[in-house]
C-alpha cells in the first residue's frame, strides 16, 4: 500500500466527471488499498478516487463505530461503480467535511435515505438501503464522481466565501 496526495480546493480536476470502472484489475485493486491508507491517514471516513487525482467510479469508505470497550470497530467498504436508485422525500441535515476541502464544516441537507447500487471487489453487485449516516456519506460521495462537491449545496454567500479563502491559499502556496 502506499499514500497518495489527496487534491484540494480548487484543484479543477475535482469537477471532473469520473468514468466507470470495466473491470477489477489488479490496479483497480492496488488504487482501492491506496485510498483505504490515505483516507485512514487524513483520517477520513470516505474517500472517491478523483480525490486522489484518478477519475474512476470507485469509493472507499469506512464508517468504524466504537464498541463499548471504546475499541474501534473498521468496516472498510469499497463501491464501485455506485448509483442511487432512490432517494426519500424525507430529508436529514449532518455537518459535512471533505479532505478536499480541509478544515471547513457546514451543515448539508439531503436525502435522509437511498437505494444504492454498486458492485464490490470480486465484481458482485450489490443493493442496499442506506440511512443515517452511511446515507449522507454515499451521496458526498457519489457526488465527487460527478464533479460535485458538497459547497456546492450551501449559499453562493458561503460558496463565494470559501472558495475565495482556498484560492487565496493556493495562490499564497504557489509564491
Ligand atoms: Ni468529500
Amino acid at each position: 500500500m502506499a499514500l497518495r496526495e489527496i487534491i484540494i480546493l480548487p484543484d479543477k480536476q475535482l469537477r471532473l466527471v469520473s468514468k466507470p470502472i470495466e473491470k477489477v484489475t489488479p490496479e483497480i485493486r492496488k488504487l482501492a488499498d491506496d485510498m483505504f491508507e490515505t483516507m485512514y491517514d487524513a483520517p477520513g471516513i470516505g474517500l472517491a478516487a478523483i480525490q486522489v487525482a484518478q477519475p474512476l467510479r470507485l469509493i472507499t469508505m469506512d464508517l468504524a463505530k466504537r464498541d463499548e470497550s471504546g475499541e474501534t470497530k473498521h468496516e472498510p467498504r469499497v463501491f464501485i461503480n455506485p448509483e442511487i436508485l432512490a432517494s426519500s422525500a424525507e430529508l436529514s441535515t449532518y455537518e459535512e467535511g471533505c479532505l478536499s476541502i480541509p478544515e471547513y464544516y457546514e451543515e448539508v441537507e439531503r436525502p435522509a435515505k437511498v437505494r444504492v447500487r454498486f458492485t464490490d471487489l470480486d465484481g458482485k453487485v450489490h443493493e442496499e438501503d442506506a440511512e443515517g449516516l452511511y446515507a449522507t456519506c454515499i451521496q458526498h460521495e457519489i457526488d465527487h464522481l460527478n464533479g460535485v462537491l458538497f459547497v456546492d449545496y450551501l449559499s453562493k454567500l458561503k460558496r463565494d466565501r470559501v472558495m475565495k479563502k482556498f484560492e487565496k491559499a493556493a495562490k499564497r502556496a504557489a509564491e
